[in-house]
């Protein structure tokens, strides 16, 4: 935790080395998959979450199709509001960018902290792609076939929360 006050500001050109770190030692490299398509987190726009002058978080996201998707999202201080504020920043921007009907995201079944944090905080599970992270091995084949805990990876649960 910190005493610091937690603010949220758009990823700039000096935080790219940050960007990778996290990115990479959350997903295992820059490139990410989800719902069958790859992204190259080095380009994605993004939000930084910020206690004082500390990078705490990382929120990265993707317009197509009239959506928002949610391609990364990491906190570095658990239960300080961090994740909840980001995501809370990015619908602001879809709101804020306009003719968007949702923002969505995807996490493996295994994740079961991710899960249960999203159901927490409302947003809702809209879809369950079963075997799609055999699919995704296609993209990524470093994606590994259980996690440190043991168990298979091998779903994409889909949340959304619409606008
Ligand atoms: C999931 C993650 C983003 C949560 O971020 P966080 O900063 O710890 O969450 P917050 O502090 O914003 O929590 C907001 C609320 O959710 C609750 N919460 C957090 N994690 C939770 C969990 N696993 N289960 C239930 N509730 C949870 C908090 O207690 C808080 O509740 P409150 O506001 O009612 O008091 C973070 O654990 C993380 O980065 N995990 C690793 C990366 C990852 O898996 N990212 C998702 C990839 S799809």
């Amino acid at each position: 935790m910190t005493g610091a006050q937690l603010c949220i500001r758009p990823v700039g050109a000096d935080d790219t080395d940050y960007v990778i770190n996290l990115v990479t030692e959350h997903f295992g490299s820059t490139q990410v998959v989800s719902r069958g398509r790859l992204h190259d987190c080095e380009t994605l726009k993004g939000f930084l979450a910020m206690a004082g002058t500390r990078r705490v978080g990382l929120v990265q996201i993707a317009i197509r199709d009239g959506e928002l998707e949610v391609v990364t999202l990491v906190s570095e201080l658990d239960g300080a509001g961090v994740g909840r504020g980001l995501l809370e920043r990015v619908v602001a921007e879809a709101r804020h960018l306009g003719g968007l009907s949702r923002c969505w995201l995807s996490t493996t079944n295994n994740n079961h902290n991710a899960i249960n944090f999203y159901r927490h905080i409302g947003w809702v599970q809209c879809a369950t792609h079963l075997g799609a992270v055999d699919e995704a091995r296609k993209l990524k084949p470093e994606i590994p076939l259980t996690d440190d805990r043991g168990i298979e990876i091998r779903d994409e649960l889909e949340f959304e929360w619409k606008l």
